[in-house]
């Protein structure tokens, strides 16, 4: 049975997330992280690693990048792997992330859908078939959400950049006097109501438009998503994992 910590543990996805692991046997959350204590719930919810008894074999994060110093050091204490969903790192975060996936085992994706996942296969597939197709992204999230792009938009575009490095990032046109060239990904954020997550990619050519979209109607595929990456990573020893490693192990 594999003992998952919930960093973000009375969130919305904190909430999903032990929903999902309560219905598969295979896993058990045995306490979460979060801002303020909540010893009633079902699971005991601290204020601070420091006060986490249990053992540990995966951190499955779904809280805020300002939430990442603590869980880097809890692993490397405690030889635990983590899977972190938290979206808006900052490149220095990164580099963190990847030194401390020397020691252990960190499985990190802004986007832990299946389906999205597919999506970033087929986009790179549409951009080597495309040529002159100008590209733009769309995202749409609920009211909530505190980050902008999201970080699933910017897989997507860095899916592009992967197969044409020409391109470069345009984050909406606001004060942007000129044509567009032909090289943008214009990146465009619409907050809103309750909407989950909304992704569309579209390929505008001549007399043709092709568009690429996923949506996200409950949260709950990422939290499937967020304990499949759980298992896959539980067991090794250090590196840095993401979906594909998933999907490329089927
Ligand atoms: N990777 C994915 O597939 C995916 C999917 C959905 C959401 N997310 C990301 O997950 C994060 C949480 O999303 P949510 O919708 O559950 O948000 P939320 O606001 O409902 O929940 C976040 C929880 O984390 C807690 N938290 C915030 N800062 C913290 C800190 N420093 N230490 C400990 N706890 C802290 C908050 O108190 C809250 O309970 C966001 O970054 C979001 O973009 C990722």
């Amino acid at each position: 049975m594999i003992k998952i910590l919930i960093s973000g543990a009375l969130g919305k996805m904190g909430a999903n997330v032990i929903s999902a692991i309560s219905t598969d046997p295979e896993v058990t959350a045995v306490c979460g992280v979060d801002r303020t204590e909540d010893l009633s719930g079902c699971i005991p919810v601290y204020d601070d690693f420091s006060k986490v008894t249990e053992q540990v074999d995966v951190v499955i994060d779904f809280s805020s990048p300002k939430a990442l110093d603590s869980i880097l050091t809890f692993i490397s204490k405690t030889g635990a792997s983590a899977v972190l969903c938290s979206t808006g790192y900052t490149p220095e975060d990164l580099e963190k992330i990847n030194a401390t996936s020397k020691t252990n085992a960190i499985f990190r994706s802004a986007n832990m859908s299946l389906g999205v996942n597919v999506l970033i296969e087929l986009v790179k597939t549409a951009v080597k078939n495309l040529a002159g197709f100008d590209i733009e992204i769309i995202e749409k999230h609920h009211n909530q959400k505190v980050d902008a792009p999201s970080g699933t938009a910017l897989m997507l575009a860095d899916a592009v950049k992967d197969v044409d490095n020409d391109k470069f990032y345009v984050y909406g046109r606001n004060g942007i006097v000129g044509k567009r060239d032909a090289n943008e990904i214009g990146i465009h954020a619409i907050r809103g109501g309750n909407i989950v997550g909304e992704h569309d990619v579209i390929f505008a050519g001549n007399d043709e438009v092709i568009t690429l979209s996923h949506h996200a109607s409950d949260r709950k595929v990422f939290a499937f998503g967020a304990v499949k990456a759980a298992k896959f990573i539980c067991g090794k020893k250090n590196g840095l994992f993401n979906m594909t490693d998933i999907l490329n192990n089927k």
